[in-house]
């Protein structure tokens, strides 16, 4: 149904750049994309240890690369690389997408705006004067907290397992935000708490370890979501199911974060449901 380009001398390649890459599912979604439009572009992953992360980008752009993402552990490390990175990013500490242009490298973060759109299309659900509490202050927690605080929650609960380290993400992120509240709390202290919104950001979920707070005792109001995508549904997650409260994985955040790298490098609308599909088909 859809024009294939084959490769040629002239196709545009972009690529991610991340140890390990091999399982990743953002070949499989960009590609579909780029068949969907009929883009003569390819996607393909690339292998770099930390060690090799400043050669392996000098060595991409110098070769016409149009674009990449990056994942673990490059998202820090590629920052002093940059010619430009948008505020978000800066504020965030990380960069997951970059689009090379005439020898310039410009760098942005799609991963708060994902989870946003994925927040929206999944559950209905607009941020804006709610009480949210976010298990997690790493890397995708700093984003997700930007995301949520810049789409003005009257209220942000960062509950982790290091509380210093949420204090210093509040710290950082109120000065930006005076208008929101920001609170942290240790993982063990969230009974109570009452969020419209539940959200899960840390990877504790994927092995057979469930993250260790008691959703019934939170009193979450509107909803619940985990990040992680694999499994589809963690322990949490079966437990809103149990409760009866809406809930999301972590599948629209990839996609969303996904569609919003692809507008940066090409302009264009993505296709939404094709990227969706292919990511479903190669789980
Ligand atoms: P990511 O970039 O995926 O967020 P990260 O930066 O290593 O990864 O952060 C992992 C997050 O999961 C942190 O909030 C971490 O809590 P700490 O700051 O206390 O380390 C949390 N985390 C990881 N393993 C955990 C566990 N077994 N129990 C509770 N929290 C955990």
């Amino acid at each position: 149904m859809t024009a294939h380009h084959p490769i040629h001398g002239g196709t545009r390649v972009y690529g991610l750049l991340g140890q390990p890459v091999a399982h990743s599912l953002s070949p499989a979604m960009h590609n579909a994309a780029f068949r969907a439009l009929g883009l003569d572009s390819v996607y393909v992953a690339f292998p770099v240890a930390p060690e090799q992360i400043e050669t392996a980008i000098s060595g991409l752009a110098a070769a016409g690369v149009a674009g990449f993402n990056l994942t673990v552990p490059h998202k820090s490390a590629i920052l002093p690389l940059l010619t430009d990175i948008t505020p978000e990013a800066r504020a965030v500490g990380a960069v997951n997408t970059v689009r090379c242009e005439d020898g310039k490298l410009h760098g942005t973060n799609t991963d708060g705006t994902g989870f946003l759109l994925a927040l929206e299309h999944d559950l209905g659900i607009h941020p804006s004067g709610k009480t949210v509490l976010l298990l997690g202050a790493g890397g995708a927690g700093r984003a997700i907290a930007f995301s949520l605080l810049a789409s003005d929650v009257e209220r942000l609960i960062i509950a982790n397992r290091t509380v210093e380290r949420a204090q210093v993400l509040a710290m950082e992120f109120g000065k930006s935000f005076p208008n929101s509240r920001i609170e942290c709390v240790g993982l063990n202290s969230v009974a109570g708490l009452e969020p419209h919104l539940l959200v899960q950001a840390t990877p504790v979920g994927m092995g057979d370890e469930a993250i260790p707070v008691e959703l019934e005792r939170i009193g979450v109001s509107e909803a619940v979501v985990d990040i992680i995508y694999h499994p589809l549904e963690t322990p949490l997650l079966k437990e809103a199911g149990r409760l009866g409260l809406p809930y999301a994985n972590g599948i629209g955040m990839l996609l969303y974060q996904g569609v919003a790298a692809f507008r940066f490098w090409t302009g264009k609308e993505p296709p939404v449901t094709v990227m969706l599909e292919a990511l479903m088909d190669s789980m």
